[in-house]
């Protein structure tokens, strides 16, 4: 299964995604990396394995329009199945979302639908949650929404900060989102309205806590 992966900056979920391509665990063929941004630590991962890596940057572009336009044209060269966004740092337009439907998944470091956007560690903590987690979820035109695959969650101390939560969902991050991708590639995924099913049903696998 041909994936290509976004990115806008260090990589570290694209790392996770590598390891587990490289460690037999995920059934994936990673044709291409992408950044927005050049010179970003996560082409260099891409390129230490052999993975081709290219720009295209959004700065050459007069507006978002034509930006994924020309997005979605060197995106297909690569023929994917599944396109995976990580930490790829751009507002889509509905055009693009619609092209890769059902097939476009991203990472956010919240609960959704708690917290869509930026800063949620802070605002988690401004907000006296309990809990906070990262989702993994199939891209909709709509921002940060639609439907969700696997959250990962923990309990917020007394002691955190944005940063320490930033560390400690990041760990998070780097196990659901392979896990998401694997799910995929194993055809055990089905959206059923606005739910994702695994193997049919919902299952206890995608809502998980950890002990970080
Ligand atoms: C992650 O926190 C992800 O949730 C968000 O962007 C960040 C990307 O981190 N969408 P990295 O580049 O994978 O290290």
């Amino acid at each position: 299964m041909n994936v290509v992966v976004l990115i806008s900056g260090s990589g570290s979920n694209l790392q996770a995604i590598i390891d587990g391509m490289q460690n037999g665990n995920l059934p994936i063929n990673i044709t291409a990396v992408i950044s927005n941004q050049p010179g970003v630590y996560g082409l260099q991962r891409a390129v230490k394995t052999d993975i081709p890596a290219m720009v295209v940057r959004h700065s050459d572009y007069q507006n978002r329009e034509l930006y994924d336009a020309e997005l979605i044209k060197v995106i297909d060269q690569h023929q994917p199945d599944l396109v995976v966004l990580a930490g790829f740092m751009r507002i889509l337009t509905p055009g693009f979302t619609q092209h890769y439907q059902n097939r476009l998944m991203n990472i956010h470091p919240s609960l959704l639908p708690k917290f869509t956007g930026l800063h949620t560690h802070q605002r988690a903590l401004d907000a006296k949650e309990k809990w906070h987690g990262a989702s993994v979820h199939f891209v909709i035109p709509e921002l940060d929404a639609g439907p969700v695959i696997i959250q990962g969650k923990l309990p917020i101390t007394e002691d955190d900060t944005s940063d320490s939560l930033q560390q400690r969902i990041h760990k998070i991050e780097h196990i659901i989102y392979p896990l998401a991708v694997k799910w995929f590639a194993e055809q055990r995924l089905s959206i059923d309205n606005d739910s994702v099913l695994l193997d049919n049903a919902e299952s206890e696998l995608q809502k998980q806590t950890f002990p970080f």
